[in-house]
């Protein structure tokens, strides 16, 4: 996608060799055009997979998450962070490190919106460490949902979240893919 790589080009501010500001255009504001682009793109390419659900982790991942379901035509399922650990029979939880915030939060969903008739597409805005996206897919295992495959935004590919959830034979598909942050420039594969 030309234009999203233009835009994190333009309006991305490198905070470090690993960290990446996208607020203008991810994580504070959004460009709805741009973003339902982005969801088109993921639809697009998990068209023929008979997806029934995309499911994403608040906050950052919901308006591509919305956007895709609304080119698929599905609903849309979010994942909800809580501050306090509250066990909840209803509750698929799982406890997850964040990379850029340096805490541990618990993510959870309702077991009345995941099934084992579930084909899910796992949107996200950006993938680091991965370790948000396990957390997200432990609860689609423990919820004998099917998991198509995952659409991150930015795959920022010197970090080994993608990779290792691609060796776990996952199918993980990115619309951009940064290769490094060095000397103040954002280094794309292509
Ligand atoms: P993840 O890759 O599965 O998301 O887990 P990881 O632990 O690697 O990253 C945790 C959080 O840090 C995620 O946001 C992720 O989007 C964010 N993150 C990682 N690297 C960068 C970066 O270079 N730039 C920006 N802007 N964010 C980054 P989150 O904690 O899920 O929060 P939210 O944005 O969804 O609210
Ligand atoms: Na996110
Ligand atoms: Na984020």
């Amino acid at each position: 996608m030309e234009r999203l790589k233009q835009q994190i080009r333009e309006h991305g501010k490198i905070l470090s060799d690993k960290v990446l500001k996208l607020d203008a255009l991810l994580n504070h504001q959004v460009e709805p055009s741009l973003i339902m682009e982005m969801g088109q793109e993921f639809a697009r390419r998990f068209q023929g997979d008979n997806i029934t659900k995309v499911i994403t982790v608040e906050s950052s991942g919901i308006p591509v998450a919305f956007a895709t379901a609304c080119h698929l035509g599905v609903p849309m399922v979010f994942a909800k962070r809580k501050k306090t650990l509250t066990t909840d029979e209803d509750c698929y939880m799982e406890r997850v490190p964040s990379f850029t915030k340096g805490i541990v939060t618990d993510i959870m969903v309702s077991k009345s919106f995941l099934s084992p008739q579930d084909r899910l597409l796992f949107i996200d805005d950006i993938i680091a460490n991965g370790d948000a996206a396990r957390g997200l897919i432990r609860i689609i295992e423990r919820a004998e949902s099917q998991l198509a495959g995952m659409g991150i935004v930015v795959e920022k590919s010197f970090q080994k979240g993608a990779q290792t959830i691609r060796e776990q034979g996952i199918r993980l598909e990115s619309l951009v893919n940064i290769t490094g942050l060095t000397d103040g420039i954002i280094h794309f594969d292509s």
